[in-house]
């Protein structure tokens, strides 16, 4: 059973949905008894006058009462019921997305974009969960209360049927009319605010990268274009939703003045309708109005849903592009001489046109500790990024511990891998959480022990709360360099049998950088990849490989390359001087 569909999010709620029409529909039986009794207060009581009106006015007067409190009963378990299955289904929803997330690559990401994401997990989930809400309280009670009214008046006579039928007609056109209309328009703002939110979530998400490569104005022009229209095609619809409510009391009062005419001087009978007759028919005449304008609203409602589920439907669909392996077993036996072996890789970001790295073809040994070094975009985090198959190899093959990545469990072989990113990833929350990202067989102790090796301790200490030192919006209150250290201590803690740095000491000085290097240079057994651009940090590695567009071009020591490789002489002989 796919258990990625709203229907599987629904299932789990199946009672709600139908015990809370039910009680819906209960309480419209009262609202539909509620003008009989009044007909009976006004002829039977006020008309015959003060006799006896114990028995017709109080008696029936505390029955409305009751009736009434019944109805309000009925109608909050309804409302209790729809709001837990609908907030319910929502976060079953989102948690559903969530997890879907989880198993896309990078690729299938890209590919569907941030903002659309976003626009998944908030308005599209709000959109169906409002859906269901509203097809538990309204959708079975407005039409019951539209064709219940009309059965209630034929109890009081064929010619009222037939004087409430008219009088429904007369109202239904006009208001139908309307909704025709601004229905189309309700959509086509949905699309156009849609499309507002994804642009902004992309752009927010980008905000640096769209200022470092001077877009602003591009992007600011475009979200004004789609800012506009939105702003356009609202004011359309807020100028029709503005003229609902008069065109609709004016129709109700027309409509109420033809069943007085109609039934005073009866055209259908001899006998004129009594005056609680009257009161009874505009009575329902008013319920019929609501529940049409609440029957439309539901319509309204139910198509924004159904596109949203549409697409979440086609979200759920998405196969990921990277497929997982079985091996969950970190312990296996390999050769300690290729803890990671590349095999001739090549690969190619699908919207790239050749290849990003080219036969790439090196191996690592269980404790050693590897430089890789070239200028920006010489391929360097793409390498990674496939260790860690966020991208799946376009011919060649990677190995871990003996074994294709591709027959691993993603979860497993990523857990072997600690990974400190080019680009600092800090939470919400403690630093501490920062550092345990969920493990938590931790001790304090540990965490302290890891932030001191990561040199991050001697900032961590200063704060009055320590590790547990709240991080505001993703490290705001941090720097750069301060950020990168918390992030070194994370990737030490997780314990791996791989630590990976991105140019992680970028932001760090001469001396911190230094520090830390000797830090994971004296765990024997830990191996580590460091990516740099600074040819200093990686002098102690046993072997450097150094990268030219997408080309391992030299491996060696650091001595090694000074003699056999001009790139790496004439990177490491440019920092030298310009630092010396
Ligand atoms: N998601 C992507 N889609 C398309 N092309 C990409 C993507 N990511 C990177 N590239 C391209 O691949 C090439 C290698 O990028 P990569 O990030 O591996 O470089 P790098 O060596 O890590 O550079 P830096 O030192 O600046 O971090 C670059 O030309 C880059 O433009
Ligand atoms: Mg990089």
């Amino acid at each position: 059973m796919d258990t990625n569909t709203i229907k599987y999010s629904l299932r789990k709620y199946k009672l709600y949905v139908i015990f809370g029409p039910i009680f819906k529909s209960i309480e419209v039986i009262f609202e539909l008894f509620t003008p009989f009794v009044i007909r009976y207060i006004i002829d039977e009581g006020i008309s015959a006058g003060l006799e006896n009106n114990y028995l017709r006015i109080i008696v029936p007067g505390i029955i409305l009462v009751l009736m009434c409190l019944l109805s309000f009963g009925f109608t909050f378990v309804c409302q209790y019921l729809s709001s837990v299955c609908s907030q319910g289904f929502g976060t079953d929803l989102r948690n559903r997305i969530y997890k879907k997330i989880a198993t896309l690559s990078s690729l299938d990401l890209e590919k569907i974009g941030k903002g659309n994401l976003l626009t998944l997990i908030s308005n599209d989930t709000n959109r169906l969960q409002l859906g269901i809400a509203n097809l538990i309280r309204l959708a079975i009670r407005a039409p019951l209360l539209v064709v219940g009214s009309l059965i209630m008046s034929i109890f009081i006579s064929i010619e009222a049927f037939l004087i409430l039928f008219i009088a429904v007609i007369i109202i239904a056109i006009p208001i139908i009319l309307i909704f025709y209309f601004s229905s189309r328009q309700i959509l086509k703002v949905q699309e156009s605010i849609d499309k507002v939110s994804s642009l902004s979530n992309d752009d927010l998400a980008g905000a640096r990268v769209i200022r470092a490569f001077n877009k602003e104005e591009y992007e600011i022009n475009k979200f004004k274009k789609l800012s506009n229209q939105y702003y356009k095609d609202a004011k359309v619809n807020q100028t029709l939703n503005a003229l609902v409510n008069p065109i609709t009391y004016l129709v109700l009062n027309t409509a109420a003045i033809f069943v007085v005419y109609l039934g005073r001087d009866n055209i259908f009978a001899n006998v004129p309708l009594s005056a609680g007759s009257l009161t009874a028919l505009i009575q329902y005449l008013n319920q019929i109005t609501t529940a049409l304008i609440v029957t439309f609203n539901v319509v309204i409602v139910l198509t924004k849903a159904q596109s949203s589920r549409e697409r979440v439907n086609d979200f759920f669909k998405i196969v990921p592009s990277i497929q997982d392996g079985s091996i969950t077993n970190k312990d296996i036996e390999y050769d300690e001489n290729e803890l990671v072996k590349f095999e001739n890789v090549s690969f190619k970001y699908s919207d790239s046109e050749k290849n990003v790295v080219n036969n790439l073809d090196f191996s690592i040994k269980k404790g050693e500790k590897i430089g890789i070094i070239g200028g920006t975009g010489a391929g360097k985090t793409t390498i990674i990024k496939l260790l860690e198959r966020f991208f799946d190899v376009t011919s060649g093959k990677i190995l871990f511990k003996g074994h294709d990545i591709k027959d691993f469990n993603i979860k497993t072989l990523r857990e072997q891998i600690s990974l400190v990113s080019q680009k600092t990833s800090i939470f919400n929350g403690t630093i501490k959480e920062n550092v345990l990202m969920g493990k938590d067989d931790i001790s304090d102790e540990e965490v302290v022990e890891a932030l001191k090796e990561a040199d991050a301790y001697s900032f961590v200490f200063k704060y009055e709360d320590n590790i547990n030192h709240e991080i505001v919006e993703s490290g705001k209150n941090l720097s750069g360099g301060q950020k990168q250290r918390i992030t070194i201590a994370r990737a030490l803690i997780k314990k791996s049998d791989l630590l990976i740095l991105d140019d992680s000491t970028s932001a760090l000085d001469f001396l911190t950088d230094k520090k830390i290097r000797e830090t994971i240079a004296s765990k024997k057994d830990l191996t580590t990849i460091i990516i740099s651009q600074r040819a200093t940090s990686l002098k102690e590695c046993n072997k450097i490989l150094v990268m030219d567009k997408g080309h391992i071009v030299n491996i060696g020591t650091h001595e090694e390359l000074l003699k056999n490789s001009p790139i790496y002489k004439e990177i490491y002989e440019s920092q030298v001087n310009t630092h010396g």
